[in-house]
């Protein structure tokens, strides 16, 4: 059986030899967010490509990189970029970067991401906070032998996204005056787009969006013990609703469009106090 954690263990010495920062937050940023990371101070760069035998970004619009750095004086890790589970790599290599943001010292983690709306009331360009999520159409990242030094066996999942942060950003968004609506994220293995089929079972599960990441980081991550909070913008009516076809440019577009809104609650969750 395959262990992926000796080169976990491998790339956190590797990591370590380029970095000697250690950051209190981590952040994935998603489609059409990348930018974001622009806004990081004395920014360190580790490219994907160059920590041995790990998974590369090859999506479009995702780059591929850790971003180590301060934002309001705090130090961050960023992704810009992530690794998707259709880009053929296993669950644990897929969440691999999360667990290295995890042992770098990351205690609260913000996925982000770009999804397909189910829920009638959501309209293109809207953020969505997640509440919860439904995982049972893709692997588990936590497959295969347990290592406790991780996590436990079998870990607890009634609270994957932190009430306290949740309460926190829908207040920060209140503030901001930036528009946060919430519901369930459901992942797909993907790449595929799915079929109105299958959005009318998603919706009847209890989906408001579905995407193809984001769930199995947040499985692992909380995993480890950190607070997750996660933010989809609805880039897309999901198959069936639009009368159109999908496609990943119109995905890319709209969550440009979002990106100013959306970088304002990035900067709100970094400027969130830890937990006491
Ligand atoms: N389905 C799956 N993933 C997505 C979608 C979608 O409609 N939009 C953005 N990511």
């Amino acid at each position: 059986m395959k262990n992926g954690y000796e080169a976990l263990m491998k790339n956190l010495k590797q990591l370590q030899k380029r970095v000697s920062l250690c950051p209190e937050k981590g952040i994935v940023l998603g489609s059409g967010l990348g930018d974001y990371a622009q806004q990081i101070e004395s920014p360190e760069f580790v490219p994907y490509a160059e920590l041995e035998d790990f998974p590369q970004s090859t999506a479009q619009g995702h780059m591929g990189r850790f971003v180590f750095g301060y934002l309001s004086g705090r130090p961050i890790v960023a992704m810009q970029g992530r690794v998707h589970y259709y880009e053929g790599y296993e669950m644990d290599e897929v969440v691999r970067p999360i667990r290295l943001m995890g042992l770098m010292g990351v205690k609260e983690l913000l996925l982000t991401n770009a999804a397909g709306g189910i829920n009638p009331s959501l309209d293109v360009g809207d953020l969505m906070l997640i509440e919860d999520h439904i995982s049972s159409f893709v692997p588990s990242p936590l497959r295969g032998e347990n290592r406790e030094e991780l996590g436990p066996r079998f870990p607890d999942m009634t609270e994957v996204y932190s009430a306290r942060l949740r309460r926190e950003l829908t207040r920060s968004a209140e503030e901001l005056a930036v528009p946060l609506k919430k519901g369930v994220y459901l992942q797909t293995p993907g790449p595929a787009y799915e079929t109105p089929a299958e959005i009318r079972m998603f919706g009847a599960l209890g989906a408001d969006v579905v995407g193809m990441s984001t769930v199995c980081e947040a499985i692992a991550a909380r995993h480890m013990g950190m607070e997750v909070c996660g933010i989809s913008c609805v880039t897309n009516l999901a198959a069936g609703l639009g009368g159109k076809p999908l496609s990943h440019q119109e995905v890319g577009q709209a969550a440009m469009e979002a990106s100013n809104r959306f970088a304002k609650l990035v900067s709100a969750f970094v400027a969130l106090n830890g937990q006491k």
